[in-house]
């Protein structure tokens, strides 16, 4: 078992340490499921105040749920449906304050109330999303969302062995 410890003052120092860790655990690992599984108990383990945390993958122009922690969830997500199909459909970052207040949102867990999700892109494809839920309204900011998309980064290149 691995046993990071991460407990940061403030979110970007958080954010650093967790991607950090991020980087070394999936360092000279191919295996995208087991990169995902990974990432998914750490990003659990260490942010606060989420309800879920995981991944969907692009699976021939579709989001299919990935490995992740929280309740079981929907499977099968199409492009431009609620706040993952936003994001696969626009490649862009959705951070979302209010779920409820977000049209087409998928409530696959009905304590969900704000939600953060980032696609993740290498060399312009798109391989999946990375999805973060929170049972607090607006519990997502641009601290977040710049540490997400820097974990997206540096994970894209180690999820495509798939
Ligand atoms: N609420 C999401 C669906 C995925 S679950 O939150 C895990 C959405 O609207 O895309």
């Amino acid at each position: 078992m691995y046993d990071f410890k991460i407990a940061a003052a403030d979110k970007a120092t958080l954010w650093r340490e967790l991607n950090q860790a991020a980087g070394g655990l999936t360092d000279g690992e191919p295996d995208a499921v087991a990169n995902m599984a990974n990432v998914a108990a750490l990003l659990w383990e260490t942010l606060p105040d989420l309800n879920w945390a995981g991944f969907y993958r692009n699976v021939g122009g579709e989001l299919v749920l990935g490995p992740f922690q929280g309740r079981a969830a929907c499977i099968r997500i199409p492009f431009g449906k609620g706040v993952c199909g936003a994001a696969a459909a626009t490649l862009e970052v959705q951070c979302i304050e209010d779920v409820h207040a977000f049209p087409g949102h998928i409530a696959c867990d009905a304590a969900s109330a704000s939600e953060l999700v980032v696609p993740v892109l290498h060399e312009g494809e798109l391989l999946g999303v990375i999805d973060l839920d929170s049972p607090l309204k607006a519990r997502f900011d641009a601290a977040d969302v710049e540490g997400c998309l820097e974990l997206a980064r540096l994970l894209a290149p180690r999820l495509l062995a798939r």
